[in-house]
């Protein structure tokens, strides 16, 4: 008997894959054939988690029998987290309100699984970190995109959620900073969305992922969380980045009161508990001499930052908002004359350096942008990496320059890619001035087809430092 024809549910079908997942692959095949890939494609710091983190699960693995947690988590995190915002951000969280989950995706999954109703409406910024549309259509939600601008700093903004707005809008979710832009919302704007969004019953839902990992103010306080304007926002966060305990799977959500009881038995269901062992180790995560080390690596992701925007700027490669957190840039490639796909599969064949095209992060920015992750920017970037790796940098009959060595023959196969669909509803907004969308559109085909390859820079071009 032949075996049954067996159907994934609808939701598994639809959702999209990463097509970052492409150039990943397309990045180990080149390494295997010998070529060194430098990749600036991963959101993955190469700190890994502090020394003392490793040890405390070292201590943790000795000898134990490890069982559950309790669901939200072990009492002792969810208060050494509660202090970690009293000391840091001088705000009061009742440990009960914070639950620890698998990772930050752990909780943006109980948040929405929480929160979104078939046919409900979440107002999201377009760009965005991709997951969040699939788990809002997990759930029968629609997804509702405002498209955003190097104006609004590619985040929402008050007037643009409220002319989104319909009867069926039951929450507003927010990156700061955001993934792919690493740029943050001004706090008073974040303030005013959630208003607006309070006073008309809906969600807020805020990712703060990359909160300790973006620039203090002038005067040294540490970036502001929204739970200093809203208490009752379901607030993102996780042990991943600023700790650099990326594969460890464990992060947190902080919840309004009323949601307490709801999400408590979805984590039940979903997942009994986080990880045992890795929830112990975090413990050490919250002592002065672990913060101290996180600091000290911000500070040397800033350092990044500033030489990756350098060299973007010397190579004529526009940011067209300098981002002041996580560890990502969002460069406009438009001026290239090559759609973002085209950029990055070039880069990746002709200079061996590995970004990720904006398709990923929704529709508006998905031909004319390309994101950097300088999270694991390799060690002597820029003095002792002699091999020229230089992107292509502007339009033009000739110029179309990713130089590799002359004696590298490209492999110009092109990438598997298709199209991004999801469930949606778009809302535009009017032309910006400053945004992408003023930036002349791609060439049709854009300026591969008979543009002339060359192995050395222009006059008054530089490559990049890496
Ligand atoms: C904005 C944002 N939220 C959530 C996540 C998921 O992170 P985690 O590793 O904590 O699950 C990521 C990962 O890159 C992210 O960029």
């Amino acid at each position: 008997m032949r075996p049954a024809q067996l159907r994934p549910a609808q939701r598994a079908v639809a959702a999209a894959p990463f097509h970052a997942m492409a150039f990943s692959q397309r990045a180990r095949e080149l390494e295997a054939q010998g070529h060194r890939v430098v990749s600036l494609s991963l959101g993955e710091p190469d700190f890994g988690a502090p020394a003392s983190v490793r040890q405390a699960m070292c201590d943790a693995m000795d000898g134990q029998p490890l069982p559950y947690t309790s669901a939200m988590g072990l009492p002792a995190l969810r208060e050494a987290i509660s202090g970690f915002y009293r000391d840091r951000h001088g705000v009061e969280i009742d440990p009960a309100r914070i639950a620890i989950t698998s990772g930050a995706s752990g909780a943006l999954l109980l948040a929405t699984a929480a929160t979104v109703d078939p046919g409900d409406e979440v107002i999201l910024a377009d760009p965005c970190y991709p997951c969040n549309r699939e788990l809002v259509t997990s759930f029968g939600g629609t997804v509702v995109l405002i498209p955003t601008s190097a104006a609004t700093r590619y985040q929402l903004d008050a007037e643009s959620v409220e002319r989104a707005w319909s009867p069926r809008t039951r929450g507003v979710m927010v990156a700061t900073p955001s993934n792919p832009t690493g740029t943050s919302i001004p706090f008073s704007q974040l303030a005013a969305i959630c208003d607006l969004a309070r006073a008309r019953e809906a969600w807020r839902i805020v990712d703060e992922i990359y909160l300790e990992l973006s620039d203090p103010a002038p005067d040294g306080t540490p970036a502001r969380t929204v739970v200093e304007t809203d208490p009752d926002a379901i607030v993102i966060s996780s042990f991943s980045k600023y700790f650099g305990m990326t594969g460890w799977r464990l992060g947190w959500a902080i919840l309004p009161e009323s949601l307490v009881p709801a999400a408590e038995r979805l984590a039940m269901n979903y997942f009994l508990s986080a990880s045992n062992p890795a929830q112990q180790a975090a413990l050490a995560c919250f002592t002065p001499a672990t913060l101290e080390v996180c600091e000290q690596r911000r500070q040397e992701l800033l350092a990044r930052r500033r030489l990756v925007l350098d060299g973007l700027d010397r190579i004529g490669l526009p940011v067209p908002v300098t981002p002041d957190g996580a560890f990502y840039v969002y460069i406009d490639v438009t001026g290239t004359g090559l759609d973002a796909w085209q950029f990055c599969e070039q880069a990746l064949d002709r200079a061996k350096v590995a970004l990720t095209p904006g398709r990923d992060f929704g529709p508006a920015t998905a031909g004319s942008h390309v994101r950097l992750s300088y999270a694991a920017l390799p060690r002597g970037a820029g003095r002792g990496d002699r091999a020229p790796r230089r992107l292509p940098v502007r339009a033009g009959d000739r110029a179309h320059i990713v130089a590799v060595p002359r004696h590298e023959s490209p492999d110009r196969r092109p990438l598997k890619g298709s199209g991004t669909t999801w469930q949606q509803r778009r809302v535009m907004t009017p032309p910006s001035t400053t945004g992408p969308s003023s930036t002349p559109a791609p060439r049709p085909g854009g300026a591969t087809a008979g543009s002339t390859w060359r192995s050395s820079a222009a006059p008054g071009w530089a490559s990049p430092p890496w």
